[in-house]
């Protein structure tokens, strides 16, 4: 722009008039020379590439430090979490080039990104309820893979969305029916209670294909593990599920009810059966209540399937 700005000053000074009587020859330079700077601080800006303020680099990404600090942990963390992710999915669902895939609450894309170099041939849906970090994904992955679309559902949570305005009940995935290859949620049903668990299954048996996979995170609890998670306090999150909401759910904080949901075996297995699922895979035990020697991920995992 400082060409073109110096370039319509000269003329100014030395032919006053013409400048208001633009020919359409000079209003093609004046584009093509502003084609020339955008081009030109593109390549600027390739050769010294700078790092966006309060960002943070991951995998070719510079994402918003706040918005990282949305998914329950911080940017030290972020890396390890995703490549777990991406081995747990590999090793207990399976990921094919050409899969469609749901993500339920995929936050600032974490998974979404690591999963564009393997869902190649493929579809991706990302949903979650903060906007800010779906349009971030929106402007940000989709265009570099338009074959992942990102969808935002304002629900009101006292966390992730307090201005929100719908429930999760009001959810209907955009996918359509026996469509998806397979449905994954990190940390997510951690936050939720049964109705809105159960209301996503639901839709989870909707849209799966007879051969689909569900991989979803959950915090299990019984006896044993509530000790055991007590006396280790392994997380930063205290957890100690000290409240009943119902038979077989507790929640940690009763200031912040959905900021640690847990459930027993039975209580899930109540869920699953009512939503036309079954277990695909023995229950796969996390690290969070320091009970289990060889545990999976943090968080407990359940692999679903549609009960044919
Ligand atoms: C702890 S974060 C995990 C984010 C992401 N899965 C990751 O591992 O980086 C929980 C995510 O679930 C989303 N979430 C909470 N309730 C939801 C709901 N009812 N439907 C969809 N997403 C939800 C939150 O907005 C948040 O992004």
């Amino acid at each position: 722009m400082a060409v073109i700005g110096h370039l319509v000053r000269i003329k100014a000074a030395l032919f006053p008039k013409l400048v208001l009587d633009r020919t359409p020859l000079d209003k093609r330079i004046e584009a093509l020379l502003r084609e020339r700077e955008a081009l030109l601080r593109e390549i600027e800006h390739l050769r010294y590439p700078q790092k966006p303020a309060g960002t943070y680099t991951f995998q070719g990404y510079d994402i918003p430090i706040d918005l990282i600090m949305m998914t329950g942990g911080g940017t030290e963390t972020f890396d390890v979490i995703s490549a777990v992710h991406m081995h747990n999915l590999r090793r207990w669902i399976g990921l094919d080039s050409n899969h469609t895939l749901v993500e339920i609450g995929c936050g600032i894309g974490r998974d979404a990104i690591p999963l564009t170099e393997i869902l190649t041939d493929g579809k991706y849906v990302g949903i979650d309820i903060i906007g800010r970090s779906i349009e971030w994904c929106k402007l940000h992955i989709s265009p570099r893979h338009p074959n992942f679309q990102f969808y935002h559902f304002d629900v009101k949570d006292q966390i992730h969305n307090p201005p929100g305005v719908t429930a999760t009940a009001d959810i209907r995935l955009p996918v359509d029916d026996q469509s998806v290859d397979r449905i994954v949620l990190f940390s997510v049903f951690t936050h939720m209670l049964r109705g809105d668990i159960e209301h996503y299954l639901r839709e989870f048996r909707r849209v799966l294909r007879p051969n689909g996979l569900v991989y979803a995170t959950t915090f299990l609890f019984d006896d044993e593990v509530l000790a055991s998670a007590r006396a280790t306090n392994l997380t930063p999150h205290d957890l100690r599920f000290e409240h009943l909401v119902e038979p077989g759910c507790r929640i940690n904080d009763l200031t912040h009810p959905l900021s640690a949901v847990a459930f027993t075996t039975e209580a899930w297995d109540g869920m699953v059966e009512r939503s036309g699922l079954k277990y695909a895979q023995r229950v796969l035990r996390g690290s969070w209540s320091g009970l289990f020697p060889e545990p999976n991920d943090g968080q407990d995992s359940l692999v679903l399937a549609p009960n044919c």
